[in-house]
Order: structure tokens, then C-alpha cells, then sequence
């Protein structure tokens, strides 16, 4: 199954609520989550209290993507606040098998996530464990970058080796995707589509109605 996932870090947080809504009604079901620490990346982003907020007031499913260092320090906290869906990065870690285990106790779907440099290979030992792999499509830290074709090979790679394996994962692509390139990310394999920039600018409904039609061709 296609699944769309926003990005609310391309929102208007003086309107948040409002930029959620607008999903809401929607037929996208999926909120992207994307926490920064200053360190894994250059920007600082937000964290717990608002995801916990947000929590509150909807049911929407929360697709955390953590661009933190020692993940495996917060997903408890993370799960506690309401995501979802943990994505942790492969380099970000030092043990990422603890990471994904610490993330199954809890009860949420767990995903491991790779840079631009990160070879395609690198998830292989990982993939029977975890529900999600997200292939970064552009630099992780900023919103409205061009997509980075290239990447594209490695969902094309992992897609193979899973459908070897019969590992029926979700590979998500995040990074410069638009309504008129999406058909190359799922030609590539993926199934699980993050857009920020081409979502939350003029009107956000038509922009996610647009999107979905253009995943639907
Ligand atoms: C970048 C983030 C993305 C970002 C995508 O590091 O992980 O989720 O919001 O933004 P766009 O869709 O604008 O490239
Ligand atoms: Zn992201």
C-alpha cells in the first residue's frame, strides 16, 4: 500500500493545529515528525512537549524521525509522547540492535533510516527486525532540498533483497519529493512517501489531494 506522510516541519507553527487539520481532512493518515538535535545535523528542530500536544488532539498516525544522536537514550521517552513509528539513523548509533529492541518493547513499529553516503547494503543485517527503512533522499536537516536521484538506486537495491528474503517491509523516502517526481520514488520501490515544502505552503488540503492522485497513477 502507497502511504503519504507530511511533514510538519515545513508548517507555520503559529498555526500548527491549523496545518494539522488541514491533513485531517484529508485522506493522508500519516504525520512526519522530524526531531533534530543540533548535532546529528545542524539545525535544531523540536521535541517531546510538542509531540505530546499534538498527541492530544489527534489520532493521525505519528511517523517519528529522530536526527539525534544515541537514540537509544529516548525511545522510551518518544513512545511515551505518542509517536508511532520510531526512525532511528544507522549512524547515529553505536548499538543498533539495543536501539530496535529497545523500540519493540515498547510496542511501536520500529524503522531504521540511512544518510545520502550510507550504502544501501548497511540495512541488510537489520531488516528482519525492523518495519520501516528510510532511505534519505536529500542531506537530513533541512526541508525544501532537491532530490538526490541517486538514492534512488538504494531503494531499488533494498526493495530487491527484501522481496529476496520475502521481508515485507515499508521503505519511506524522505527529501525534495514533489507531486511530479513521486512516480520515480515509487517505481524505485518505495511505499511510503514523506513531502514537507510541496505540502505545507498556500493551500496544504489541495496540495496533500494532489499528492495522492499523483501516487495513485
Ligand atoms: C529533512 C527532513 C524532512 C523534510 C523534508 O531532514 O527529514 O522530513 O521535512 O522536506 P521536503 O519535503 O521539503 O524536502
Ligand atoms: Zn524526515
Amino acid at each position: 500500500m502507497n502511504i503519504l506522510s507530511s511533514s510538519i516541519l515545513a508548517a507555520d507553527f503559529w498555526k500548527l493545529g491549523e496545518d494539522i487539520a488541514c491533513v485531517e481532512r484529508t485522506e493522508c493518515r500519516y504525520l512526519h515528525i522530524d526531531v533534530m538535535d543540533g548535532v546529528f545535523v545542524p539545525a535544531i528542530s523540536f521535541g517531546m512537549p510538542v509531540i505530546k500536544s499534538i498527541r492530544r488532539r489527534t489520532d493521525l498516525f505519528f511517523d517519528v524521525h529522530l536526527m539525534i544522536v544515541e537514540p537509544e537514550k529516548y525511545v522510551e521517552e518518544f513512545a511515551q509522547c505518542g509517536a508511532d513509528l520510531i526512525n532511528f539513523h544507522l549512524e547515529a548509533t553505536e548499538c543498533p540492535e539495543q536501539v530496535i529492541s529497545k523500540i519493540r518493547k515498547t510496542g511501536k513499529k520500529a524503522g531504521i533510516t540511512i544518510k545520502p553516503g550510507t550504502p544501501a547494503e548497511a540495512v541488510f543485517p537489520y531488516l528482519s527486525e525492523v518495519d520501516m527503512v528510510l532511505v534519505m533522499t536529500v542531506e537530513p536537516g533541512f526541508g525544501g532540498q532537491k532530490l538526490m536521484l541517486e538514492c534512488l538506486e538504494k531503494v531499488r537495491t533494498i526493495r530487491k533483497y527484501a522481496e529476496e528474503k520475502h521481508l515485507p517491509i515499508d521503505i519511506q523516502v524522505d527529501g525534495g519529493i514533489k507531486k511530479d517526481n513521486v512516480h520515480l520514488a515509487l517505481e524505485a520501490g518505495a511505499n511510503v512517501i514523506v513531502a514537507g515544502s510541496a505540502i505545507f505552503r498556500e493551500d496544504a488540503e489541495a496540495n496533500i489531494r494532489a499528492f495522492l492522485d499523483a501516487m495513485a497513477e
